[in-house]
């Protein structure tokens, strides 16, 4: 076992010496199957050395409090170190952890260190510039984002102790624009009713003379306005795969009084499921026909509805679901609200309900599909037949999008996780895995007889766009600093077939045709995975092109000799807006250089823009 100190936690031991306190120490001791490390004089942290490819092992921190105490399954090094992540030592004098499976040989006994610091400098070349990402660990679906006192919340899928999934807890990040986030400590910690699966997050309040009861103890709440003594209601699902289905999956409540920075749990979980083995990932509303709160939760292949006036106790409404869409799928990460349609005058607004799926999206893997109808405060019908599919994004690098409740403005805004199920966990990064996507206001919009859901960057997005400096030679647009991220607007019509490229042989090709648009990464640069880029996943043989995912613009933009296509770059990805997010299209890439030159045919009135942060 090897003790490493900082500068700092050398400077606070030379103090601490002279106070006659110990050096940090650490000794094993065998108690029946579990080996405990006695730590004396602890320093902040125990760093665990982690090897991603071995099977996990359990490790807790023994507080003497079992009820408490929880195991985390943590990837310990048995032949070589891939990195370190920081465990948490309590305050007191000693420390004990306690580790469970780890056989003898394994090199992590020899490699535990004591610090009081964790260095999160970025050692990742496709760490992203202006998409979100863990400083370290795992992270996937968005989770409970909201807004309060001048704070966009972000919460998220997150393992604190690997770079694959595992122990979820509620990650947390805030911002005041949804771009530049600060990190802050996990806000839901993994706890002995299971791992904190996805949810949701709601402002709330007492009623007028019940200010000062404890909120679980009321019998009335109500959506908050942002007042003194609002507070953020969180619902996400307690998993806990040490118990047999349909007793895995419940629902749990948390509030926090303090913008977030800590929770309160309810305790034991609130909601059981009604036998459906898969029962998770609530979604809050607000019902205002029925004057109390919703809650949408994904259950097998469909959707159910609850209600509750006090967030507490909850009754089943309805559901929706069962065999609509791409089935038979898993159902997940649903949402509900109400859009205006754009360009109508219209005073009734369309219900959309999204319902991110796992497996069965088109181009492989996982996807966020949508339903347009209408609700009458218990039952949501939907407008089309059941057949009918709609995608939220046509890229394969957009799930779990899920939208912010209590956004200032009145704006419906989604953030994706920005990866897919097929191949997240093999992603080439590894102090951290996982990016979200970029903030996206969805609007609804009409084409044809049909009713559509598009989504185009942020105001605070757009605010950040300036010129970039470009060479224009015969046929192609270079820009100059490639290593800033940029936005590439063009026009390109019917037939247009483009590239996005690097100068190495690395390069994203782009195509128009037969009423679709295509992005294809086939040769984009590293290609992880056999399904992250391979040939078997494209349904459209007859275009001449199999790989790449396509979205058929003709039918949501309307048929048209020109359309206008945006391309948003960061370091691993690329998310393309088409007629103003008519059409979009999220796709992981991973160049080895920045692409810096757009060239093709068919392509016109080339606008470069860098991103500036
Ligand atoms: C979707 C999902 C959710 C679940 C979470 C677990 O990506 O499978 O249904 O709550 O991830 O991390």
């Amino acid at each position: 076992m090897k003790i490493y100190f900082s500068l700092a936690a050398l400077a606070m031991l030379a103090t601490a010496c002279q106070q006659q306190t110990s050096t940090p120490k650490m000794a094993l001791e065998n108690h029946g199957d579990t080996v405990a490390i006695m730590i004396t004089s602890p320093t902040k942290y125990l760093l665990l050395p982690i090897q991603e490819d071995q099977p996990d092992v359990w490790v807790k921190l023994n507080t003497g409090n079992e009820a408490e105490d929880v195991w985390m399954d943590i990837r310990l090094a048995r032949d070589y170190v891939d990195y370190y992540v920081p465990f948490k030592l309590g305050e007191g004098s000693t420390a004990r952890v306690d580790v469970l499976h780890l056989p003898k040989e394994a090199m992590a006994w020899d490699n535990f260190q004591l610090s009081d610091s964790f260095d999160t400098t970025n050692h990742e070349y496709f760490r992203p510039k202006y998409h979100f990402s863990p400083a370290y660990g795992w992270m996937n679906d968005p989770n409970g984002m909201t807004y309060i006192n001048g704070e966009y919340h972000l919460f998220y899928q997150y393992n604190p102790y690997g770079s694959k999934w595992g122990n979820m807890h509620w990650g947390h990040a805030v911002s005041s624009d949804m771009i530049h986030w600060t990190e802050l400590d996990p806000a839901i910690v993994r706890d002995n009713y299971g791992q904190i699966f996805s949810g949701s997050s709601y402002i709330a309040r007492l009623p007028k003379g019940m200010e000062g009861t404890d909120p679980f103890l009321a019998d009335v709440l109500l959506p908050g306005n942002g007042s003194e003594g609002d507070f953020i209601a969180s619902y996400y699902t307690s998993d806990n795969f040490r118990l047999e289905r349909p007793l895995q999956e419940q629902q749990s409540f948390a509030i926090s009084t303090d913008n977030g920075r800590t929770f309160r749990k309810f305790g034991a979980p609130v909601l059981k499921s009604d036998g459906r083995r898969d029962f998770r990932d609530p979604k809050l509303f607000w019902n205002e026909r029925r004057n109390e709160w919703g809650m949408i939760v994904s259950a097998d292949n469909e959707m159910q509805f609850y209600g509750s006036k006090n967030l507490r106790d909850w009754s089943y409404v309805s559901a929706f679901g069962d065999g609509y869409g791409v089935q038979p799928r898993q159902f997940e990460c649903p949402d509900f609200f109400s859009l205006p349609i754009e360009g109508e005058t219209s005073k009734t607004n369309k219900w959309v309900m999204i319902v991110n799926v796992n497996p069965g999206f088109w181009f492989g893997g996982s996807g966020s599909q949508y339903f347009t109808g209408s609700y009458d405060g218990t039952e949501f019908k939907c407008e089309n037949s059941k057949e009918t599919v709609k995608w939220l994004d046509w890229g394969k690098d957009h799930y779990a999008a899920v939208t912010f409740s209590c956004e200032p403005k009145g704006r419906v805004i989604s953030i994706p996780w920005m990866s897919n199920w097929q191949y997240a966990n093999d992603l080439p990064t590894k102090q951290y895995r996982s990016q979200m996507g970029m903030p996206r206001e969805l609007f609804a919009f009409t084409s044809g007889k049909d009713t559509y859901v598009g989504q185009r960057p942020v105001a605070e997005m757009l605010a950040l766009l300036s010129p970039a400096s470009v060479e224009l030679t015969a046929g192609s647009v270079q820009f100059s600093n490639a290593d800033q991220p940029h936005c590439i607007d063009l026009d390109v019509n019917d037939g247009a077939t483009f590239t996005l490229e690097n100068g190495q042989g690395e390069l994203v090709y782009f195509e128009v045709k037969a009423g679709r648009i295509i992005m294809d990464r086939k040769y984009s640069g590293i290609i992880p995975t056999k399904d992250f880029a391979n040939e078997t996943w494209s349904p459209v043989p007859e275009l001449g092109t199999n790989s790449g995912t396509w979205a058929p613009v003709a039918q949501l933009c309307g048929k048209k000799a020109t359309y206008h296509v945006q391309l948003w770059l960061d370091r691993c990805s690329i998310e393309m807006f088409v007629d103003g997010g008519k059409v979009s299209m999220t796709n992981l890439v991973y160049p080895h250089t920045p692409y810096n030159t757009i060239k093709g045919e068919g392509i016109s009135n080339i606008k470069v823009s860098e991103i500036k942060l």
